[in-house]
């Protein structure tokens, strides 16, 4: 099974994917976890991509879709993927179907998950991720057992950078205006499917299988 996951920046991505890849057993290919790992690294691309996630900013297309052609050529994509936070722009949209299509494949679910911007701010500043397994948290909505460490592994929580208010505002704003257009963009395919995703964790997790599995 071959699905895209749109939302705006904390709209539950990230949280339902790593439900949505248990349940499917496909790999969970997020364009933001790649960036910062290669932060992490050190490497030219982390370089590259630091200096536009610091400001809210979305990295230029075809850094971005040069390493999503490389990750969906592995051989772990040949079953199916899902992809996390890409496309986000209309020509990442256009390069992934044309991609998609020079491997005779296509695309059977793209799934929005709609949250109001009020709702996103508060979830965003009040993320909490574990230093050691990536687990996320929120401080209201989803709060570890002890204040600042994991629940699975015991880690450290920390804020991501781009978590940080400033920051949030102006990734709010570059990607609404996005978002809009690859909305569009996937309504004329018939192939979008939109969550309301201010429900509970679970209920949203519901909505999403009923939806991949009743469209089956
Ligand atoms: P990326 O890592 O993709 O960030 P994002 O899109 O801003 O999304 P987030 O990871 O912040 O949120 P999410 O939707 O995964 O929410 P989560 O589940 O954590 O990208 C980072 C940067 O990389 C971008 O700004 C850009 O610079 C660059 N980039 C990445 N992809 C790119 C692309 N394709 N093109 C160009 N640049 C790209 O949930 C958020 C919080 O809410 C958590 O604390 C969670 O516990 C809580 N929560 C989740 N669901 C609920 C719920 N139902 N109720 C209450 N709380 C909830
Ligand atoms: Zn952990």
């Amino acid at each position: 099974m071959n699905m895209v996951l749109m939302g705006l920046p904390g709209a539950g991505k990230g949280t339902q994917a790593e439900r949505i890849v248990a349940a499917f057993s496909v790999p969970h290919i997020s364009t933001g976890d790649m960036f910062r790992q290669a932060v992490k690294e050190g490497t030219p691309l982390g370089l590259e991509a630091k200096s536009y996630m610091d400001q809210g900013q979305l990295v230029p297309d075809r850094v971005t879709i040069g390493i999503v052609r490389d990750r969906l050529g592995k051989d772990d994509c040949a079953e199916g993927f899902l992809l996390d936070g890409f496309p986000r722009t209309v020509p990442q949209a256009e390069a992934l179907d044309e991609l998609l299509k020079e491997m005779g494949r296509g695309l059977d679910h793209v799934i929005y998950i709609r949250v109001g911007e009020e709702e996103l701010v508060k979830r965003l500043t009040g993320r909490r991720i574990c230093r050691n397994c990536g687990a996320t948290y929120h401080v209201v909505f989803a709060p570890p057992r002890q204040e600042g460490v994991c629940d699975r592994c015991g880690g450290e929580l920390y804020q991501r950078d781009d978590d940080r208010e400033e920051t949030v505002a102006k990734r709010l704003q570059v990607n609404l205006e996005q978002t809009n257009h690859l909305l569009k963009y996937y309504e004329s395919t018939g192939i979008l499917r939109t969550i309301d995703g201010e429900q509970p964790i679970e209920q949203v997790t519901a909505s999403i299988m009923t939806t991949i599995r009743g469209s089956n």
